[in-house]
């Protein structure tokens, strides 16, 4: 039995993921907030995990490692928006999204890479509002709404890609993904599709061998 580990499971794309693994036969070890999820199965593995916590990090990686099991494809799911309504970059709000989205995440990846599979996967959801290729067309009359999510997840495609250099001769791939504009909190009710579509595609993604160190949507290459 193949070993997931995916963190943010409680809700949105990652419960989605989690339950589209549990359903394909996967053993799941997914993180919440709280250290629990409003659904169980026995090859389900719930860990507490506060990203923007260095003991909250330690500790679940602890429970993680007793576990003893290697694991065959990590995803970096959790993530915050917390300047969506803004254009100025408020500091305080870029501190605190940093902390997970790329700080936390980061540290609670490094912490497992000892505990990965041969040819283990390394997926980091990211997005399309860290593409320096998207936001770079000043011209556009589209305002330059959450900058400190946009800085966020340009840097974590950064660290995808330096992390993905470091491993290649490990034969560990790494990839940065898309998900589409997903219905969720975070995405919102007037997003294109539904948690499972994203998920759909994002599945059929890790049963690929793709090239280490891109930014992926739907098996097609991004422009960072
Ligand atoms: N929705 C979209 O349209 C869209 C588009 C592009 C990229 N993404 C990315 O997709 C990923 C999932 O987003 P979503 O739309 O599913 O958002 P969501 O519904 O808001 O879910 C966010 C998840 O992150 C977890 N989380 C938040 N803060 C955390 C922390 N400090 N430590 C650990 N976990 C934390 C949440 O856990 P709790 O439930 O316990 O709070 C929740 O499971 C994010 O990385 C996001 O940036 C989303």
């Amino acid at each position: 039995m193949q070993t997931v580990l995916i963190t943010g499971v409680g809700r949105g794309i990652g419960k989605a993921l989690a339950q589209t693994f549990l359903e394909k036969g996967f053993f799941v070890i997914g993180t919440t907030t709280t250290g629990t999820a409003d659904f169980a199965r026995e090859n389900l593995f719930v860990c507490k995990l506060n990203l923007s916590s260095t003991k909250s990090t330690k500790e679940c990686v602890e429970a993680i490692h007793g576990l003893g099991k290697k694991i065959n494809i990590l995803i970096n799911n959790a993530g915050v928006l917390l300047d969506e309504d803004e254009t100025t970059l408020i500091p305080e709000r870029l501190r605190a999204t940093l902390e997970v989205n790329l700080i936390g995440t980061a540290d609670f990846t490094e912490h497992l890479i000892a505990g990965m599979a041969p040819h283990g996967h390394i997926i980091f959801i990211s997005s399309t509002a860290g593409s320096l290729e998207q936001t770079g067309h000043l011209e556009s009359h589209w305002p330059n709404h959450y900058p400190a999510y946009k800085i966020s997840k340009a840097a974590l495609n950064m660290y995808m890609r330096t992390l993905a250099q470091r491993l290649k001769k490990d034969g560990l791939i790494v990839s940065s993904v898309h998900p589409g504009w997903v219905k969720t909190a975070m995405g919102g009710d007037e997003a294109d599709i539904t948690p499972e579509e994203a998920v759909g595609a994002i599945y059929k993604f890790t049963l690929t061998s793709p090239e280490t160190g891109f930014f992926w949507f739907k098996n097609e290459k991004l422009p960072w």
